[in-house]
């Protein structure tokens, strides 16, 4: 039995414009997703978000779910369009009520909520008004936008993070475009990052200056798949550890160091923004925890030997700017949204956070895998889910073993959802979502995560 620490943290994950939908109701605005989702072509199916899971009609019963199965902890996100439908301005009365009622049925089952502010759903009008991230205005709307969100949640929630994956936004949204607001660019998405970094700075400095009282923690969550070198060769070892700090060390550098890493510095050179000493000076310390969803893992070997640059089918980043060529081991078992399942490459990811970043207080706040579900008279057995939760749980706890500092650990996803620009063809939940009823099915993974939970291990 692989027990965890007394003081470890169970949770599921959602996201506001995954599972919500209620798209023109309660006074909401409209946000950069409703747009792309609308936009044909951009989404597979022609799906959107306008109803999704219903939660926002349903959000009762789905906590009840989450009391069924024991959840000590849930992470979701607030549609900042719900709370001020254009990005500014007064706060939408309805979209307060909506969040408080939510925040108030979690504490009501004992389930601590750890929020998100930012999940991507931009205000369209932010968008539309002053080119979103691209602005540098941007960090003051957001802090506004934070402010309300503290005074009138933060005397309930404890457990703040700014943004989820900004890393997607500058990447997918500005650099391969597949994600709204759909631009291709080499520049934009370090503009992009270097205003979500400073928006992050800013909106920790008010929550520790005026909210302090609140004895909350407040911290970013990134994104990062591992990198393996390809081979023992020099140059392919150096490349993926340049494939990681492009990836987490662009977030996590400034957070903790005060500037980009070196090697980004070197390669980007002038369409890297640089912090001003004062930005430098908010934005370093800025976290009391790292928060890390991670999905996957890829073989990295420097261009050089491969002659070929990295193609931006994955999670690649901008790859010319890396001169790494990514492949993972056709042996590797794939999930349906065709990443490989590589339990062992979170335990070094791990490490790897630990020992730059001397020894931070880390949380998974999404780990988990699409598959194809599918219901037999009435039951989804998913054994393959409980085989990733499994081994990559084991490898969670091989890491602590070791003495990283890991403290807790969130599933993606509670339920299946909008699965972005797969709209609703990948299937993450341990509850199976029958789209046409909304009927909320327990998979097998369910009963499985129930016992770990009370267990405090499996
Ligand atoms: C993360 C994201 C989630 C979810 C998950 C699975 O990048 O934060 O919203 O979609 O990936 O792809």
């Amino acid at each position: 039995m692989l027990k965890f620490p007394s003081d470890f943290t169970w949770g599921c994950t959602t996201a506001s414009y995954q599972i919500e939908g209620a798209w023109l109701e309660g006074g909401k605005g409209l946000s950069i997703w409703d747009a792309f989702s609308h936009t044909p072509g951009k989404i597979q199916r022609g799906h959107t978000g306008d109803i999704a899971c219903d939660h926002y009609h349903r959000y009762k019963e789905d906590i009840a779910l989450m009391a069924e199965l024991g959840l000590p902890a849930y992470r979701f996100s607030l549609s900042w369009p719900r709370i001020q439908p254009t990005g500014y301005g007064k706060p939408n009365p309805k979209g307060i009520r909506f969040y408080s009622k939510l925040i108030d049925e979690l504490l009501k089952h004992n389930i601590i909520p750890w929020v998100t502010l930012y999940h991507w759903d931009l205000p369209l009008a932010l968008q539309m008004e002053f080119d979103g991230w691209l602005n540098p205005k941007l960090a003051d709307f957001f802090v506004d936008y934070a402010d309300i969100c503290f005074s009138h949640f933060g005397d309930r929630v404890k457990h703040w993070i700014t943004f989820n994956e900004p890393w997607v936004t500058a990447i997918l949204g500005f650099g391969q475009g597949v994600f709204p607001p759909g631009r291709v660019s080499n520049r934009e998405p370090y503009q992009v990052a270097h205003q979500m970094l400073r928006s992050h700075g800013k909106a920790v400095e008010l929550y520790q200056r005026k909210y302090h009282h609140q004895n909350g923690e407040i911290g970013m969550v990134c994104n990062c798949d591992w990198r393996e070198p390809k081979s023992d060769r020099e140059k392919d070892r150096e490349a993926a550890q340049r494939a990681v700090e492009f990836f987490l060390g662009w977030f996590g550098d400034p957070i903790y160091f005060g500037d980009y890493p070196e090697v980004m510095r070197y390669r980007v050179t002038d369409r890297l923004p640089q912090f001003t000493p004062q930005e430098r000076d908010q934005i370093k310390g800025s976290t009391d925890f790292w928060g890390l969803n991670h999905y996957t893992t890829m073989y990295a070997s420097d261009t050089e030997i491969t002659k070929k640059a990295g193609k931006a089918f994955s999670n690649v980043g901008l790859a010319e700017d890396q001169n790494v060529q990514l492949s993972v081991d056709p042996k590797w078992k794939k999930t349906s949204m065709g990443w490989a399942i590589v339990p062992w490459g979170l335990n070094k990811l791990l490490h790897w956070i630990d020992e730059r970043y001397n020894r931070p207080k880390i949380v998974i706040t999404e780990n988990g895998c699409s598959l194809n579900d599918k219901m037999l008279n009435g039951m989804v057995d998913d054994p393959m889910r409980i085989d990733y939760l499994k081994n990559y749980l084991s490898e969670c706890h091989r890491a602590i073993q070791n003495g990283v500092q890991l403290k807790g650990y969130f599933l993606w996803s509670l339920m299946d959802n909008f699965e972005w620009a797969f709209g609703y063809t990948k299937r993450f939940g341990i509850y199976y979502i029958d789209y046409i009823s909304k009927k909320r099915i327990p998979k097998s993974s369910v009963a499985w995560y129930k016992q770990v939970i009370s267990n405090n291990g499996f």
